[in-house]
């Protein structure tokens, strides 16, 4: 999709996907706890969630919290999912004004009950749009996602649902992104040049961008400023253009 963003012609991903980093960086710059920095992180999501609907990106992925994280301290986890419960709420809340639709990608069954009950009302009440849609990525693994895919392939295969014939698109249609395009655009915010576990599968044939901003501080002028770099990009997936 083209769209003319002061007075510039763009060219629109569909997927945007972002690793949003540099929370603890955020906060320990203003000499405050790590949570604090999740806090104002919580409140980044909140309005690149309607600043990407209001660009035109149908889908917006980001990663909340990865396989990796519960590693941190038990204060540190407890507070992301108080942040998170908070953000449950403010999430039903704006899909509903911004007509969105909400999927939570990753193991959720490792999390909070009271939690699982909130994102499966988010996700219920939130499937009827299909103007845009917004993925969050909590306890989600790239490698995880395929071994759950992998899981549940072979409990297909053996109840004689699939014949056993593997097929990429057979892959894909087990991941967490099932009926998803593939991201177009890869966002890593705080200067980190790795892909910490996220979507290794759907990224094959992305476009990195990579910007030193600390995410509570992306906003929409940054979220312009990666899609006018993808505009420069020249996708060949592989051939001669
Ligand atoms: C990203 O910010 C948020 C999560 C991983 C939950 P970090 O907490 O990783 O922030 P830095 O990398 O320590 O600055
Ligand atoms: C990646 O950030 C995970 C999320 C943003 C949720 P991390 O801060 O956990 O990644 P590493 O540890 O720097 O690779
Ligand atoms: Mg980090």
């Amino acid at each position: 999709m083209e769209k003319v963003i002061d007075g510039e012609k763009l060219t629109i991903p569909t997927h945007v996907a972002v690793i949003m980093d540099g929370n603890g960086r955020w906060a320990k710059k203003r000499l405050m706890p790590r949570n604090f920095g999740h806090k104002a992180g919580a409140k980044a999501i909140e309005r690149i969630s309607s600043d990407a609907k209001e660009l035109g990106i149908k889908y917006l992925t980001v990663y909340a919290f990865s396989t990796e994280n519960w590693k941190r301290s038990v204060e540190e986890v407890s507070g992301i999912m108080n942040i998170l419960r908070d953000y449950l709420d403010i999430c039903i809340k704006d899909a509903e004004k911004n007509r969105m639709r909400v999927r939570v990608l990753g193991d959720r069954t490792a999390l909070d009950k009271d939690i699982i009950d909130k994102i499966e009302e988010l996700e219920g009440v939130t499937s009827v749009y299909d103007e845009f849609n917004f993925n969050i990525a909590i306890n989600y693994g790239g490698r995880d996602d395929i071994r759950r895919g992998i899981e549940k392939i072979l409990a297909d295969y053996k109840e004689g649902k699939l014949d056993g014939n593997i097929t990429e698109a057979l892959i894909s249609s087990y991941l967490d992104t099932k009926d998803m395009p593939d991201p177009d655009l890869l966002i890593r915010t705080s200067g980190e040049l790795r892909l910490s576990n996220f979507l290794i599968w759907q990224l094959a044939y992305t476009e990195f961008y990579f910007t030193d901003c600390l995410w509570p501080d992306f906003d929409k002028d940054e979220l312009i400023k990666a899609i006018r770099y993808y505009n420069g990009r020249d996708r060949r997936y592989g051939g001669v253009k």
